[in-house]
């Protein structure tokens, strides 16, 4: 397309637009199995250079999409129309950190970890932790309304998010929300967070802090099985405690945590339970004792971490369960399925069910005390015939999840991946009412289209 890396070259300077093939092909990707090919990849600095991208994709009729680490499970960042790539990698600066009202300023290539990191000098940290925390932005978690494990008892992005500055589609730059609180009129800060990127583009992000705990206690508990540690999950809620994480891994997760990243999972469990209280140290020991008692009635094993270090490395093992997946087959397709708490049991065994029927090998690990499920299917995406399977063995277990009165994704989004399934979770008067909102923002369909909705309606 002639002068358009010269329009994108005047808009931000030359060495910030790339336009040849080789420059292009690291934002073909994300950790999705979608992949698509842009025209041209830019890297701003400001909000203002943003602006002027969406002017230049006007002028040339081509979709944007905005882009932060890549590290996207549902296919939010890839360029599917083609179009302009807006990467945040320059635009990463943590803005401010106010100690006394609790909140930041930061540039949406902020990576996520960066944050509490800057935070923890002023006794605060930043609470949603997705499992890629050390990668993951502050813009791709808006966007996707990222959760993590500790956002059992704190809540989501959406709920850390104070206000947004965003580039619309005509170039405008506005503030959506107040970080003094309530804003005025509608709340489309909360239409923003987890719209993908289909309303605008976030150049600024206000966000909550919180105070780092007093007191911290992790327990690891081993089951024979993921009906076992489903029900104790049950009976940890029912007992009217709520952890700040409450994490399951099976066994065959443990296993290749275990071989890889030496966490501390006994390698023989049939499913491992993480659980974690914090608080005020007072209390925080009886507590952890009632919940040792709970698990006791079916776990194996029952091990509190003792250190910080033990702690830690029961956390890098969990977080670290995707990619080590990698070890066991070259390629995975991940969901994130919630179901009622009470229906985990079930869900878990019926995961079991379908693995053995397309002989797949489903390894699940699951934000449980939410009811957050990742069944990965792992599979050789080389075998045609596997990746068929594998297709099919992940639909049959996300429907069954909706069938339990699930809902698609927890905090992966919907993206390309999982957007053929919103017919069976969205009525087309619901999808249509969602529908209008995107076009109120963005008549022309050029911010990050094909995302979320089937195109056309019901296809
Ligand atoms: C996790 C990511 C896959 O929970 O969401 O590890
Ligand atoms: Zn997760």
């Amino acid at each position: 397309m002639p002068g358009l890396i010269r329009a994108l070259e005047r808009a931000l300077t030359a060495d910030r637009v790339f336009g040849d093939a080789a420059g292009r092909t690291a934002y073909e990707f994300d950790a999705s199995l979608a992949h698509g090919r842009p025209r041209a990849v830019v890297l701003p600095e400001s909000a203002a250079e943003v602006c002027r991208v969406v002017g230049v994709a006007r002028e040339f009729d081509l979709p944007v999409v905005p882009r932060g680490a890549g590290t996207g499970l549902s296919g939010g960042a890839i360029p599917s129309q083609g179009g302009i790539v807006v990467a945040f990698t320059r635009m990463d600066r943590i803005l401010d950190v106010d100690r006394r009202d609790r909140r930041a300023l930061v540039e949406p290539g902020v990576v996520n970890d960066h944050l509490t990191t800057a935070a923890a000098k002023h006794g605060l940290y930043y609470a949603p932790d997705p499992s890629s925390q050390r990668i993951c932005t502050l813009g791709g978690n808006v966007a996707e309304n990222s959760g993590g494990a500790h956002c059992l008892a704190h809540g989501t992005t959406t709920n850390y998010v104070l206000g947004l500055e965003v580039a619309l589609a005509g170039s405008e730059l506005v503030w959506l929300g107040s970080d003094a609180g309530d804003a005025a009129g509608y709340d489309l800060r909360g239409a923003m967070v987890g719209s993908e990127g289909t309303l605008g583009i976030v150049t600024k992000i206000a966000l909550r802090l919180r105070r780092a705990p007093e007191a911290v206690r992790t327990l690891l508990a081993a089951f024979t099985g993921v009906r076992a540690a489903g029900e104790a999950v049950t009976e940890i809620i029912a007992a009217g405690i709520l952890p700040v994480a409450l994490e399951l891994v099976d066994g065959m997760t443990a296993r290749a945590v275990e071989e890889a990243l030496h966490a501390g999972f006994p390698p023989d469990a049939g499913a491992v339970l993480l659980v974690e209280i914090e608080g005020v140290e007072d209390g925080l020991d009886a507590e952890m004792e009632r919940i040792e008692a709970i698990c006791a009635g079916s776990a194996t094993t029952t091990r509190r971490a003792e250190t910080e270090s033990e702690r830690a490395a029961l956390w890098r093992g969990r977080k670290g369960a995707r990619t080590v997946l990698g070890n066991l087959r070259p390629d995975y397709y991940v969901h994130d399925a919630v179901v009622p708490r009470s229906r985990l049991p079930d869900a878990l065994e019926a995961i079991e069910v379908v693995a053995a029927k397309h002989q797949m090998l489903v390894a699940t690990y699951l934000h449980a005390g939410d009811g957050n499920l990742h069944p990965n299917v792992l599979f050789d995406a080389a075998d045609p015939a596997e990746f068929e399977r594998a297709m099919q063995a992940g639909s049959e277990i996300l429907h069954f999840c909706l069938d339990l009165g699930g809902v698609l994704s927890g905090e992966h989004g919907i993206g390309l991946e999982k957007r053929g399934y919103m017919d069976a979770v969205l009525a087309p008067a619901d999808q249509a009412a969602m529908r209008s909102v995107g076009a109120a923002f963005d008549p022309q369909d050029r911010l990050n289209p094909g995302k979320i909705f089937a195109d056309p309606p019901g296809g």
